[in-house]
């Protein structure tokens, strides 16, 4: 987490500077800053909370230097406080970093012992403190920066300024993501050249963009950049041409990103489902061609949060459509396990952003170990595509309200897809079969906009829940993940403590909870386990629980749109997104970014 913009500019820089980091603001936002070069020295300006407080403080005082860095905060070492604000000046040497330095304590204590006193708690500093100190011993800045690389442990992507050298910035990248990003006329020598975490930062001062990889710094001057391996041997990382998504900082009509995100979901799984069937045939589109389903003997479904979830319902329909066994496990737990692999594993990562931390050090320690490791992003640029032998985008433009909504609705179809390419593919689903699931999978955007119309009924079904002080979900087979991924929207964004429960499982102990007008949110299951739920329903009732039950059939006090048994999941989600939604606005709550939270989760 935490978001990082730096400019070597032909004009001042503060204003820009402050326009990127609204762009990175979903990163983290306990606090901001900036620290600007000129002749005269470097000046930095820090605020805690959000960024608006950082933009009311430089209207009356904004420095001036055509150099710059730029920092919005997740908080890990070291509360939400004006002096743990990025940059840190120490010395020469002024920083932002994103990341966790594991080996800070005891730079920390040498550091200390040498006499230097340091003004935060953060991990940061110290790496600012430690290169002040390789300054004084070494050859030049190249030398000491390249020194601080090696000492340092855990994850960075960092951007440097110097006291004294007011046109050059070094930055660095290990484990954390960092891309550059060069203005017209780099060849000429009268460039500007960009530093961000992403390439979203960057999309309104550039679209040619380049990649460091773990262990690269670059040392950034107005006429050129240098690139470096972690050995300081020189290296060329390729500029791409990336689609600036200029609007994305619009919430258009909407009083809410995540309103917007979630009205936006017809059109979103519209595009993405343009690229993965071709409806005038009825037939999934040439698709993942490289990877052979029929070799698989399993697939392992790797995510976090909201990517888990869409996991765990893949899960059921893999199993279903492909008769393919299935594993699926937290990428943050999965990745310390000691794994017994055949080989001939297919893996799925599942990610928003393509960037979290857990996700990607899973993926990145099966390489070579499984026959494939498939990327399931929203973000094709960033690093878990890029470590990935294949992706799938998720083509549901950019994701800015913390709280996933759309990006989970395209994880859903995107697996269905792949459950049905590889069903196909292991010759378990017959031609017909096939022909019948597209169509239902073609009949998701239309499904999603219906949903959208029970608005109304959802926000008065909210005013009453925004009352509870818990919550709990319930769900029966494909409609149990939905469950939890209601919870977890609830619970993150409404502050409202929030459990789900298999329908099923409530009586092996949690059912204790239930009392008299405890609210039950129950997703109605279709099928042959109906009545199974409506047992489980009539049990806590019974017990004095208020029910809100949700589905298609009639009595249903949100009444979901009829669809198809794999497609009813995509309804419920919706209504899940808006119940936590409306609850929110109507405990006042930051819907966008909600305390504690970031949307990009790049430490472990
Ligand atoms: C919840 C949410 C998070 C993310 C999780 C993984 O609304 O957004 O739980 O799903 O942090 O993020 P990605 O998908 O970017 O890997």
């Amino acid at each position: 987490m935490c978001g990082i913009v730096g400019i070597i500019g032909r004009d001042d820089v503060a204003e820009r500077l402050v326009d990127g980091l609204q762009r990175l603001e979903y990163r983290g936002y306990d606090s901001a800053g900036i620290a600007v070069a000129n002749g005269a020295g470097i000046a930095v300006r820090r605020a805690v909370g959000k960024l608006d407080n950082l933009k009311s403080d430089l209207k009356t005082d904004a420095p001036t230097g055509r150099v710059g860095i730029g920092h919005t905060r997740w908080a890990t070492h070291g509360g939400a406080t004006q002096s743990n604000a990025h940059p840190h000046k120490v010395g020469c040497v002024t920083l932002v970093h994103n990341g966790i330095i594991e080996n800070h304590w005891a730079l920390r204590v040498e550091l200390e012992a040498l006499g230097v006193r340091l003004s935060s708690e953060t991990d940061s500093e110290v790496a600012a403190a430690w290169l002040d100190q390789l300054l004084g011993r070494a050859e030049n800045l190249d030398e000491a920066f390249q020194q601080l690389l090696d000492t340092l442990v855990g994850s960075y992507a960092l951007a440097v300024v110097f006291e004294g050298y007011p046109d050059l910035m070094f930055v660095a990248r290990q484990g954390s993501p960092l891309a550059i990003g060069y203005g017209p006329g780099v060849e000429g020598g009268a460039a500007e050249i960009f530093v961000g975490s992403d390439a979203l930062a960057l999309a309104p001062f550039t679209d040619q963009v380049s990649y460091l990889e773990d262990g690269d710094w670059a040392a950034i001057r107005p006429d050129r950049v240098e690139i470096f391996d972690r050995q300081g041997a020189p290296v060329t990382r390729a500029v791409l041409t990336i689609a600036a998504e200029d609007s994305v900082v619009d919430k258009g009509p909407w009083p809410h990103y995540m309103r917007k995100e979630i009205e936006e979901q017809p059109e979103s799984l519209g595009r993405l489902l343009g690229t993965l069937v071709d409806p005038g045939a009825n037939a999934l589109k040439p698709l993942l061609e490289e990877i052979d389903f029929a070799a698989a003997d399993r697939i392992i479904l790797l995510g976090c949060g909201t990517a888990h979830y869409a996991c765990h319902l893949a899960s059921y329909w893999i199993e279903e459509l492909a008769r393919c066994p299935v594993e699926i496990d937290l990428a943050s737990e999965y990745r310390y396990r000691d794994r017994p692999l055949t080989g001939r594993e297919i893996v799925i990562a599942v990610s928003q952003s393509g960037e979290t931390a857990d996700t990607l050090s899973a993926l990145t320690a099966l390489s070579g170990r499984v026959a494939a490791r498939l990327a399931v992003v929203n973000v094709p640029t960033s690093s878990i595509a890029r470590e990935a032998d294949a992706i799938l985008e998720l083509q549901a433009g950019p994701e800015i309200g913390v709280a996933s909504t759309k990006a989970f609705t395209g994880q859903l179809m995107a697996l269905m897809a792949v459950a049905l390419k590889a069903g196909r593919d292991r010759g378990a689903l017959c031609d017909a079969r096939l022909a019948e699931a597209i169509t239902e999978l073609t009949s998701v955007p239309r499904i999603v906009a219906d949903t959208l119309r029970l608005v109304p009924a959802v926000e008065t079904a909210a005013r009453r829940l925004a009352e509870a002080s818990d919550l709990y979900f319930l769900g029966r087979d494909v409609h149990y993940p939905i469950a939890r991924e209601a919870a977890l929207k609830m619970k993150e964004i409404s502050y409202i403590h929030a459990e789900a429960y298999a329908a099923g499982e409530l009586k092996h102990g949690p059912i204790a909870l239930i009392d008299e007008g405890t609210p039950v949110v129950v997703f109605d299951n279709l099928g042959a386990l109906h009545e199974k739920t409506a047992s489980n329903t009539a049990e806590v009732a019974a017990r004095g629980a208020e029910v809100v039950r949700i589905g298609p059939e009639e009595g249903a006090a949100l009444r979901t749109p009829e669809a198809g048994p794999h497609a009813t999941g995509f309804a419920y989600a919706v209504v899940a997104q808006l119940l936590a939604y409306f609850v929110a606005v109507e405990k006042g709550t930051d819907v966008d970014q909600p305390r504690n939270l970031a949307k990009s989760v790049t430490v472990e």
